[in-house]
């Protein structure tokens, strides 16, 4: 089977369920809202959450997409950078557990986190990231060995901050012959490297998923099918996600709308991370380019059944055989 490499933020989820408001108030968090936080008021935040309980589970956009191709059997890599703590060493398990093969750096600042309110009813999140460690990583870090036996090499978007590391790393991934894949992670990251992120896609990424309001601000196409269009002609293979309304996928000459999956939603969060995990073991099969959007919502649907990142066996074991049956049904 081919193999993966990603890299991303090394961030843990410190997921806490809050009685009230009262802890989003004393910290100025408006309710849904997603802030940055210094070190010093992260630890404060993490210093009251643990007095109510809370949750520890690996995050971050590639991490995510990583385990679940591990998941799928696909020999998987991840490339981060923790802090010198338990956090980071709880980071570093956590991806292993699931098979992962990590090249974890060691940074000087605290273990990135991700701290995760749980309020009301609804059960609405509101989040507080403290980066620390995760921000450290540079193209010093990056050695053309880490690189050596993978197939493919999947970037998260919000790296593309750091463009020194993203430009080494891609170099890297090309020497080592890996097909390359970016997720654009978020329209303000497009919008802040626009030339960077053109660059990067016409010289070096094979396959880009973007979601309809990433696309846009790369394209600045309104229609998610005109983006499509134009993002497929700076690559080999465009994804264009459109949440519950499916997403479109183009290659080439062919172009191809496919529906989400039947779900019955519960959080969205990880939807785009697993798509681009059955996406990415699907087009490591070979698959034609409709199979790999299939795979890829098939995947997204349970995801967003679930509460976090994290599916559970059951509905593992249901994706799986789903998944079987429509790759022996292609192989006749
Ligand atoms: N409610 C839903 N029901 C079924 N499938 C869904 C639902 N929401 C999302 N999906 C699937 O997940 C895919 C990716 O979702 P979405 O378009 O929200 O990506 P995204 O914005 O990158 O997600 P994320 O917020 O995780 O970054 C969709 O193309 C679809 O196949
Ligand atoms: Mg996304």
């Amino acid at each position: 089977m081919k193999s993966i490499l990603g890299i991303g933020n090394a961030l843990t989820d410190v997921l806490a369920i809050l009685p009230d408001g009262e802890l989003l108030r004393k910290y100025h968090l408006p309710l849904g809202s997603m802030q940055h936080v210094d070190k010093e008021t992260g630890d404060e935040i993490w210093a009251a959450l643990k007095e109510i309980g809370v949750q520890y589970v690996p995050g971050g956009s590639a991490a995510n997409t990583i385990t679940c191709t591990s998941i799928f059997g696909m020999p998987s890599g991840f490339i981060g950078k923790i802090g010198p703590d338990e956090l980071g060493q709880l980071f570093k398990s956590s991806m292993e557990q699931y098979g992962v093969r990590t090249t974890m750096l060691t940074g000087t600042k605290g273990s990135g986190r991700c701290m995760v309110f749980i309020t009301g009813a609804n059960a609405e999140r509101t989040f507080a990231s403290y980066m620390g460690a995760a921000l450290e990583m540079g193209p010093d870090d990056l050695k053309p060995e880490y690189f050596e036996g993978y197939d493919y090499f999947h970037i998260e978007g919000y790296l593309v901050q750091n463009q020194d590391l993203i430009a080494k790393a891609v170099q890297m991934a090309k020497a080592a012959g890996c097909i390359i894949s970016i997720d654009m992670a978020s329209y303000n990251v497009v919008q802040s490297n626009d030339a960077f992120l053109h660059n990067l896609v016409e010289k070096y990424v094979d396959i880009v998923f973007a979601n309809e309001t990433e696309s846009k601000a790369f394209t600045k196409c309104d229609d998610p099918v005109a983006s499509l269009r134009e993002i497929a002609r700076m690559c080999d293979v465009a994804v264009v996600k459109v949440g519950k309304d499916g997403s479109w996928v183009k290659g080439g000459d062919e172009e191809h709308y496919i529906p989400a999956w039947p779900a019955n939603p519960v959080d969205g969060t990880g939807a785009g991370d697993t798509y681009a995990a059955g996406f990415l073991y699907a087009h490591s099969l070979g698959l034609p380019l409709k199979a790999c959007g299939e795979i890829g919502s098939i995947i997204a649907a349970r995801v967003v059944e679930v509460v976090g990142t994290k599916i559970d066996i059951p509905r593992w074991r249901e994706a799986k055989l789903e998944i079987r049956e429509l790759i022996d049904k292609l192989n006749g």
